[in-house]
């Protein structure tokens, strides 16, 4: 059991190495931007599949941006989402948000 359980942890750390540097570019970026509001970024991408993080992605983060400009619960994030800083780096956040998707194979679980 133990040994199974070591196997696994090591095969996880074995496979977040071998991620892409756009991929990890977009985890800094969720945990600068929006770790703050929705916590782990891995949990969070495994909460939507591929094709859902596309959308929300498309155009720039334009419907992304959209849900939050029309939150008033999200008013915090209002500055961030309005700026450059957002759609320059929104290629970087999709890379991220779908490579853990829950459809994307890299979700930590039990198969
Ligand atoms: C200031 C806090 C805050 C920050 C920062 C923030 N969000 Fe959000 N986000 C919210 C709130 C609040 C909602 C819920 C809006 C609603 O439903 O009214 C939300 C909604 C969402 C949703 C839709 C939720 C769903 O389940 O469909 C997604 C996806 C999302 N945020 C992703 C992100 C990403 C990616 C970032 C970073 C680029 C980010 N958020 C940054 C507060 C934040």
């Amino acid at each position: 059991m133990r040994t199974l359980y070591a196997t696994a942890v090591f095969m996880l750390l074995a496979g977040s190495t071998v991620l892409s540097a756009a991929t990890y570019k977009g985890q800094k970026i969720y945990i600068e931007s929006c770790k703050e509001c929705h916590g782990g970024g891995q949990e969070f991408a495994g909460s939507k599949k591929q094709r859902t993080w596309g959308k929300l992605m498309d155009n720039k983060g334009e419907k992304l941006a959209d849900i939050h400009l029309s939150s008033k619960k999200a008013t915090n994030s209002w500055e961030y989402f309005k700026s450059r800083a957002f759609t320059k780096n929104a290629r970087h956040i999709e890379d991220f948000l779908v490579e853990y998707a829950s459809d994307s194979g890299n979700v930590p679980a039990c198969n």
